[in-house]
């Protein structure tokens, strides 16, 4: 096995804070056992999120420099629409604050009560703003995306024959259709070029526009250079063009595959429907030539994609999921396979048979990693999903504990240090016990609810 190295040296260094187990048992206690409520200088290993934590490079930081902050007619827009364009030939790009932004204004536009918009999997800030409109979101991701050991090469291909079903039954009633590449909410799983094409081949048979939710792009242009026949030879940019050729539209997160720490836009051709959603930007965001950014913020992501299509650094990124996924299988702690583009999830459902979904086996895993390690990440599961509308409580379709990985931030030792302690983890997972809510709000439990441990 050969290597792979990080593609880069470091120059700005940012100290961590080392603390010891005692004091995390007393931070987790104050936090009411939330990893949210914990101060990130009180986090050794950041995995709650791959989104606007990553390093910027020299030439970001150099580009900063040249940010024009002009209200109107700014010449960093202009850079950033050019470098947009390279990658994603659309007509009207229009830069919002981050992605949610973006899909605020979309579904301002495309939503409404009676309305439904089908994608593979909605990102959950996707399926808040098209239900905040009254609209219902559908996800039609393919059996195989469901399973977390099925060792499909993309699980978050649409089921074309159910959007084809699905469309007919809702006449009249969808808007768009949606594709998410990668697909977060199933894993960080990868779509096919070919499913990309077929997608759009339904949505054009039955009039709609199709449109990509495109965060983590080239992940999932690396992942069909690997993965599909006849394009191992293909340059990232040239699969990237092919992706997004013949869409209508794209709403994106420049704190994914931009390498920006804040950022995003929404790209249309319908002259149109871009002419509403300046519109709107105007009221929600900012001037079109800036959207909710600061000139210096759409000179970083104009250099961020130039950056991120290259393949030594797309190569090291999956490669380090890859280590980690393959050294937790080794000390059989089970993982969502195969491991995603920007995060490696461990299925604590199967981890810990012992604790009940309702008693939270991934917060419980979570909060753990966090006492024995200082590292710090989410909860995919009964916590953030289990609570219905009516106020009933189920089960989530899995129990899962994301470890996102920043782009460029930490190195090998990090995740060394951090699968030491998950072997310790796992010699005395049957001490681990399952978790009580104390404390929910109305919505959005995870970010806030207090829990406590269950008596043994
Ligand atoms: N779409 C997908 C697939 C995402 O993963 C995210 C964010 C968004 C849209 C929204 O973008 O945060 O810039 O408003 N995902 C982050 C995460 C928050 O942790 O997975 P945003």
């Amino acid at each position: 096995m050969n290597t792979i190295i990080e593609p880069f040296r470091i120059k700005t260094v940012e100290p961590i804070r080392m603390t010891s187990v005692a004091e995390r048992e007393n931070i987790l206690c104050d936090a009411g056992y939330n990893l949210f409520s914990i101060a990130s200088r009180d986090v050794l290993i950041d995995l709650l999120t791959d989104s606007g934590t990553g390093a910027m490079s020299t030439k970001q930081w150099a580009a900063i420099m040249q940010g024009d902050e002009s209200y109107a007619g700014s010449p960093s827009f202009k850079r950033f629409e050019a470098a947009v364009q390279n990658l994603f030939p659309f007509t009207h790009i229009i830069p919002t604050h981050q992605g949610r932004a973006a899909e605020a204004i979309l579904f301002s536009i495309m939503g409404g009560a009676g309305r439904h918009i089908p994608s593979n999997t909605h990102f959950d800030t996707t399926r808040g703003n098209v239900e905040a409109t009254g609209a219902e979101a559908h996800d039609l991701v393919i059996e195989e995306g469901k399973d977390p050991q099925n060792q499909h090469p993309f699980k978050g291909n649409m089921d074309v024959n159910r959007l084809d079903e699905f469309l007919l039954e809702y006449k009249g009633k969808v808007p768009c259709v949606m594709l998410t590449v990668t697909n977060n909410a199933g894993g960080g799983q990868p779509v096919s070029l070919e499913n990309i094409r077929a997608t759009r081949a339904i949505a054009k048979k039955h009039g709609l526009p199709f449109i990509i939710d495109a965060c983590r792009f080239a992940e999932n242009a690396w992942f069909i250079k690997l993965r599909e026949p006849g394009q191992q030879d293909r340059s990232i940019t040239d699969i990237v063009r092919d992706m997004f050729e013949g869409a209508d539209g794209m709403t994106m997160s420049a704190k994914k595959d931009a390498f920006a720490n804040i950022g995003g836009w929404l790209a249309l051709n319908d002259s149109e429907l871009a002419e509403k959603a300046r519109t709107r930007l105007i009221l929600t965001e900012g001037f079109p030539t800036y959207g909710g950014l600061a000139g210096r913020d759409l000179e970083a992501i104009a250099q961020g994609l130039a950056e991120i299509v290259d393949e030594d650094y797309l190569r090291y990124r999956v490669a380090v999921n890859e280590y980690i996924g393959r050294r937790l299988e080794d000390m059989d702690v089970p993982i969502v396979k195969p491991v995603g583009g920007h995060a490696v999830f461990i299925d604590a459902r199967a981890f810990l048979p012992h604790i009940e979904p309702l008693h939270y086996p991934g917060q419980s895993l979570a909060c753990e990693m966090y006492r024995v390690s200082g590292v710090r990440a989410c909860e995919i599961g009964t916590v953030m999903f289990g609570r219905k509308p009516d106020g009933s409580e189920h089960p989530a379709a899995m129990d899962l504990v994301r470890l996102a990985i920043p782009r460029r931030t930490y190195t090998q030792s990090h995740a060394d240090y951090m699968l030491e302690r998950i072997a310790d983890i796992a010699r005395n997972k049957d001490k681990l016990r399952g978790m009580r809510i104390t404390w929910e709000p109305p919505a959005m439990r995870h970010f806030t609810a207090k829990f406590e441990m269950m008596a043994d």
